[in-house]
């Protein structure tokens, strides 16, 4: 990507995060360290679907896509009206569903999906309440295939917070496997990825 077209991502980014903070959670896009690490749990073969809950500006989308083999779907999910219409813009091979997480089972009926294959998150889980934690979650589940993998991205910056403990709960009640990967340094805050496997 050029630079003129990073600086537009970034300040389409920090624009509409510092108007909604609790959605956001985060000032920056995702780094492509974090973004590159991401995209190994998705299966580089056969014909996965794949679904993204909070694209944002799409940094993880991308090193995602690059992955997928022809015949793959790659779904997002994104609350945001603005980022929904840059995803667009930007990323029109990305099949983006304007629409709230919590809703996921309608929205996926909707676009003819019944079951992904992996589901990589970035919402930021660890603002919200740990019963609306534990509701997202199921839902995510819902959506999952037996041998489908959970990912998410959390900050290190965000560890002290009760929440990010009940948050890491959650996912250890929900999957039977919960692998936290070694600390990303480089990326706006520090961040740590979680790949879940096999839902109880
Ligand atoms: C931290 S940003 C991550 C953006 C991008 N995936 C990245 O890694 O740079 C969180 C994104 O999740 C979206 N989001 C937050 N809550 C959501 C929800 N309940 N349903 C759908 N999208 C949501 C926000 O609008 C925002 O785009």
């Amino acid at each position: 990507m050029s630079k003129r077209k990073k600086l537009r991502e970034y300040w389409t980014f920090l624009s509409r995060a510092v108007r909604r903070p609790s959605t956001f959670g985060a000032v920056l896009p995702t780094s492509r360290h974090v973004a590159a690490a991401v995209a190994t749990v998705v299966p580089s073969f056969g014909t996965p679907t794949v679904l993204e809950l909070g694209p944002g500006t799409g940094a993880l989308s991308s090193p995602i896509q690059r992955r997928l083999s022809e015949g793959a779907r790659h779904l997002a999910v994104e609350i945001d009206p603005e980022m929904v219409r840059y995803l667009h813009r930007t990323k029109p091979w990305l099949e983006v569903i304007a629409g709230d997480v919590t809703d996921l089972r309608e929205l996926l009926d909707a676009a003819g999906v019944d079951r992904v294959d992996a589901v990589i998150s970035s919402i930021p889980w660890t603002l919200l309440p740990p019963d609306k934690q534990r509701e997202l979650l199921e839902q995510a589940v819902s959506v999952l295939t037996p041998g489908g993998v959970f990912t998410t991205v959390t900050y290190l910056t965000t560890l002290w917070r009760p929440s990010t403990r009940e948050f890491v709960s959650a996912l250890e009640d929900t999957f039977d496997e919960v692998l936290p990967r070694t600390a990303i340094w480089r990326n706006v805050p520090p961040a740590r990825i979680y790949a879940c496997r096999r839902p109880k």
